[in-house]
């Protein structure tokens, strides 16, 4: 018999997101090439101790994957392996659970585990490393709000669903000339309601990075109605702020029940904010929570790309023995950094950003008090370079 190759694990783990796939099939082709066998460990890091569940994994039995959503080894944010509850709150993992793992590892001869996750998944990820286990992150989440990335896959196909969502709500609120309120996903960080707002056409985005009133958001519809415009988009981010009050929760007691420790789930701000809008103005205010639909469904161009790279990459860590790194993208290369650093830096959208000035500058509202001062304040020339 032939001696074992040495073999490449990898799993995917929390949310799921479009280009998970285009990952797997990238890290399984560029293996092979290097001369590794691959296993993908079934339901995230659950598939790595008892029951120790895992599939071969071949370019042959992975072509096709490309384009398609979602995992095909499974993924889930719960479970035993919930190493965070919120933001920057670790939970130190089971010594026991990380000895498993260990041994699942050993005994299976990878060599290196590719870990493919949101900042939960890469604190998992981080302690697995601290244990021994050679392990390397690729970073993907729809939220795009790890610091180290410029982008992470599925933040640009979120953004196309929700972008979809908003020209389609644009006909119908403009034809019965009512508030259109859709929430969209993103946690703590407001990059998908800040990217479908501005590509979509909104006219009033609510962020968690940035404080708003009812009062600005009413302004500003109510100075549409007299422009003639009868009918306004608002974009609100799950984890938008309410004045004066916190993010929106859902309840779930279910985790607390069985158990194990789960992040909060956000989720609800819409309603509020159209049943308060709805008050307020005494119009015709309906909501739209568009959900688990930008999670779902196949990567866009620049996500397959992206996710392509991130897989190659994480497989060229592992045969340099670059452990405990989380692969990168910081235009226009993909490079590395240490987990640690990656998942302690949260990214949120700079409310002095260009992107937010040049909205402000078109005129979309973000519902505090700033578009009152036009950010290009000041007549043309004025106090300008002289031109001599
Ligand atoms: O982190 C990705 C994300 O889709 C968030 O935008 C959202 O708050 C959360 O996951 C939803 O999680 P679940 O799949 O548990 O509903």
């Amino acid at each position: 018999m032939p001696p074992h190759k040495p073999s490449i694990g990898i799993l995917t783990s929390g949310g799921d997101c479009p280009g998970l796939n285009a990952v797997i099939r990238a890290a399984v082709k560029s293996s092979e090439r290097l001369g590794y066998d691959c296993v993908g460990f079934l339901r995230g890091y659950e598939g790595l101790v008892d029951p120790v569940s895992y599939m071969p994994l071949t370019a042959r039995n992975t072509a096709g994957i490309l384009t398609q959503g979602g995992t095909i080894l499974g993924s889930t944010n719960k479970g035993r392996f919930s190493a965070t509850v919120g933001e920057n709150q670790r939970v130190d993992l089971d010594p026991s659970l990380l000895e498993a793992v260990a041994t699942t590892v050993r005994q299976l001869s990878i060599c290196g585990l590719i870990c493919v996750g949101g900042d939960g998944s890469l604190t998992i990820a981080q302690q697995l490393h601290e244990h021994g286990i050679p392990v390397v992150g690729v970073p993907k989440t729809i939220d795009n709000d790890l610091g180290a990335t410029a982008f992470t896959f599925g933040f640009d196909s979120a953004v196309a669903c929700a972008t979809d969502a908003l020209d389609r709500l644009h006909t119908t609120a403009a034809s019965h000339e009512r508030i259109m309120v859709l929430e969209v996903m993103g946690r703590h960080a407001g990059w998908i309601a800040l990217h479908a707002g501005i590509a979509g056409g909104g006219d009033v985005i609510l962020l968690p990075e940035i404080p708003w009133s009812f009062e600005h958001v009413c302004r500003k519809i109510r100075e549409r109605d007299s422009e003639g415009k009868k009918f306004t988009l608002v974009v609100v981010a799950e984890g938008a702020h309410l004045p004066g009050a916190g993010t929106v929760h859902r309840q779930d007691a279910k985790s607390e029940a069985a158990g194990y420790y789960q992040q909060v789930r956000l989720g609800g701000v819409g309603e509020i904010v159209t049943a308060e809008l709805t008050r307020l103005l005494d119009r015709e205010v309906r909501t739209v929570v568009l959900g688990h639909l930008q999670r779902g469904g196949n990567p866009t161009t620049f996500d397959r790309v992206l996710a392509t790279q991130f897989g190659a990459h994480a497989v060229r860590l592992i045969h340099q023995g670059q452990f405990g790194q989380m692969v990168c993208y910081r235009p226009p290369n993909i490079e590395s950094v240490p987990i640690a650093e990656a998942v302690r830096t949260l990214s949120r959208v700079d409310p002095g950003s260009s992107a937010v000035q040049a909205a402000r500058a078109l005129g979309i509202s973000f519902g505090d008090a700033t578009e009152l001062a036009s950010p290009f304040a000041g007549r043309c020339g004025d106090d300008g370079p002289s031109r001599g």
